[in-house]
């Protein structure tokens, strides 16, 4: 049972509390200021990061993250593991775990797998999810979160717009959490009517299929990620059509407020999402987002690595 207050695993950013929430920025904020710090909370433990799914910013930060804290780190090669002779996931795990990993850094195209993960493993054990089919993203909704928040502190009056495909981005359903926690109402998610979220998944946000209209005012602007591999062929957008209409230029970015930022979790797809005029013009958070994200992973780290030393403490006392 984990103790009040604790975080043991982190699959969404709906399993955080608010206070839990800002913490967590608090927590990587001050690990931008003070870098690696002189006794790693993670030493002696070890992390084994597990990806399903490809990715270089999360996989690699995470290794950053848990390397600076002082953990040994072991990364699964899953296409060469013994998944591939029907090993089950949990398998997996367990034999993981019985080696000594007690933190699991789980990507996965799989809705629901790592609740059932975190659920098959030892009180002693916790999962962080880095990335979940469409659901969550709960450390890229962070990263999110701690970049808005350096720009723009008074958070609760601003306005800011999602805009491509949302129906298939994890990184949208964590963001839109994030907002949230963060006090921001006015909340637009713009793309064709193919992205759109489902009615009633997302109440309280605008919904739109016009740019200009969306983006309008806005002191945020998040492009995301056409999710190729999560659609059918059929549903595909064609390049060129999608960046006349929903392609982020400086033209169209006129429309926003007058220091607004311009954001995308990566990986870019330059003259589809946005052209290079945004993506590396003064605008653009998108190399903060990344720096932000190693600090965030430590922060995320330490706080399950404490939340396990802590059961333990209770465990034995
Ligand atoms: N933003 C993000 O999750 O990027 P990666 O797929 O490279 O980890």
């Amino acid at each position: 049972m984990t103790p009040p207050g604790q975080v043991r695993h982190l699959l969404s950013l709906d399993d955080l509390e608010p206070a839990q929430f800002h913490a967590l920025l608090d927590s990587a904020e001050q690990f931008l200021k003070t870098g690696r710090p002189l006794v790693g909370p993670l030493q002696g433990r070890i992390v084994a990061s597990i990806f399903f799914e490809p990715s270089t910013r999360t996989r690699v930060s995470f290794e950053i993250a848990a390397r600076r804290l002082g953990a040994d780190l072991v990364n699964l090669d899953v296409m060469c593991s013994s998944r591939k002779k029907g090993e089950a996931d949990r398998d997996t795990l367990s034999t993981l775990a019985a080696m000594g990993a007690s933190i699991f850094i789980l990507r996965t195209g799989v809705a629901g797998l790592p609740a059932e993960l975190a659920g098959h493993l030892a009180p002693d054990c916790g999962l962080i999810s880095a990335g979940e089919a469409e659901f969550a993203h709960p450390t890229q909704g962070l990263l999110d979160m701690l970049t808005i928040r350096q720009h723009k502190p008074d958070t609760d009056k601003l306005r800011v717009a999602i805009v491509g495909d949302i129906a298939h981005s994890r990184v949208a359903r964590s963001a839109v959490r994030g907002l949230r926690l963060m006090g921001i109402s006015d909340i637009r998610l713009i793309g064709p009517e193919s992205f759109l979220p489902d009615d009633g998944e997302m109440p309280g946000t605008f919904q739109g299929n016009d740019l200009a209209s969306g983006i309008d005012g806005a002191d945020v602007v998040m492009a995301l990620r056409i999710q190729r591999e999560r659609m059918k062929l059929a549903e595909m957008p064609e390049s060129a059509d999608y960046f006349q209409r929903f392609g982020l230029t400086e033209k169209k970015l006129a429309a926003l407020a007058p220091d607004a930022i311009v954001m995308h979790p990566g990986p870019i797809n330059r003259g589809i999402e946005l052209d290079d005029e945004v993506a590396d013009g003064p605008r653009s958070v998108i190399r903060e987002q990344v720096r932000n994200g190693v600090a965030v992973r430590m922060a995320v780290l330490t706080t399950v690595a404490n939340s396990l030393a802590e059961s333990d403490r209770a465990g034995r006392a």
